[in-house]
């Protein structure tokens, strides 16, 4: 989908207020005001939550399921517009002069790194510059060996192993490779965060993540184990179990490596109508440069362990720094050497 354009600025700010699902449908047109009253009902008398007013919508034949994701997508837009022109977020995670050397090389090399609460945040770059690194210290699980990483007032480096523990229950985390246990079926790989951190009766971790699968397509597949799956599968089945927690911050490294652009496509819609409903700050690292610019307010571009430019991804989307240039367009001729 191609970027869009706004004549009217301060309407797209006006357009970029966040607003429950259903409220947003009728804003923008979607559905009418009787229609969502309408969806309300048939869902509490099925003890629905408010959270799946867009499914509901679908089943009502109000609106098709493209239609619903469009209109998710130019929501993002205006809000991306109204971003790039306020810039007005909250840091939640901040980097301060973090430096790393793994197997004697150095890999993040004084890295200051600011991510905006409640925003989409893409981290970019070449391969090797250091993105999974810095995915893994945001939550602890990697530490500086100078410097250190905040998230809201909390210095990881200085907190005891319960409080640092309290922290990382705020995030979720879809590692590169997926990480599914081999052992357990869809099912019990969604489940297990919430058998583990939660006191939730079984049925009710049942129901959440039969709710997620249905988020993720992945309904029936429950009794599936990983090596029954798809590439694409085991990729959605990793991100159910990344969002099955309901975490404040979500990371995600790669969620959409290795997929088909209709798959790729699918998951950003996820992410998007994930972020909508939930307003969780989301960090992705990505390689679908371009197509990524559209999918997030904020873009970081690592380049050998620094930060080589960050801000809202309209104004990186259009920079003139030849490495972010030759980046974006794949260039072999360019500041980046190509061995
Ligand atoms: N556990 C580790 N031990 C030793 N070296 C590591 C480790 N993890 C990463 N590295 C090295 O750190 C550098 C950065 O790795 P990282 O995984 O962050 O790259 P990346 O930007 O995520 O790349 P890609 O886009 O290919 O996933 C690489 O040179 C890698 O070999
Ligand atoms: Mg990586």
């Amino acid at each position: 989908m191609s970027q869009t354009s706004f004549q009217d600025i301060s309407q797209a700010k006006q357009d970029a207020i966040p607003l429950p699902l259903g409220e947003r449908l009728v804003r923008n047109g979607c559905v009418s005001p009787a229609q969502l009253e309408q969806a309300l009902e048939a869902q509490s008398k099925e003890g629905h939550k408010e959270t799946l007013i867009g499914k509901t919508l679908i089943e009502l034949g109000y609106i098709t399921h493209p239609a619903l994701l469009n209109c998710l997508f130019h929501q993002l837009t205006r809000e991306r517009v109204a971003y790039h022109l306020d810039r007005q977020a909250q840091t939640i995670i901040r980097f301060e002069n973090v430096e790393k050397s793994l197997d004697g090389r150095k890999v993040l090399d004084n890295l200051n790194l600011e991510i905006p609460a409640n925003k989409i945040t893409a981290i970019i770059g070449i391969s090797g510059g250091g993105k999974s690194v810095t995915l893994k210290h945001m939550v602890g699980l990697m530490k500086p060996d100078k410097g250190e990483v905040w998230v809201g007032d909390q210095p990881l480096g200085r907190l005891s192993t319960r409080k640092l523990n309290h922290v990382r229950r705020r995030f979720s985390m879809l590692f590169q490779e997926g990480a599914l246990f081999d052992s357990l079926n869809v099912t019990d790989n969604v489940a297990f965060p919430l058998r583990e951190t939660t006191r939730l009766h079984e049925e009710e971790i049942l129901r959440r993540v039969e709710l997620c699968l249905q988020e993720v397509n992945l309904v029936g597949m429950g009794n599936k184990y990983p090596d029954e799956l798809s590439g694409g599968m085991r990729k959605r089945a990793a991100l159910a179990r990344a969002l099955v927690t309901q975490p404040e911050i979500i990371l995600l490294d790669e969620p959409t490596a290795g997929l088909d652009p209709i798959i790729e496509n699918s998951i950003h819609y996820l992410i998007c109508d994930t972020f909508m409903r939930t307003r969780y700050t989301t960090v992705f690292i990505s390689h679908a440069v371009p197509a990524i610019f559209d999918w997030c307010h904020h873009v970081v571009v690592l380049h050998r362990g620094r930060v080589l430019a960050s801000g809202p991804s309209l104004e990186i989307r259009n920079s003139s720094d030849p490495t972010i240039k030759q980046f974006i367009s794949g260039d072999l001729d360019g500041p980046i050497q190509v061995i």
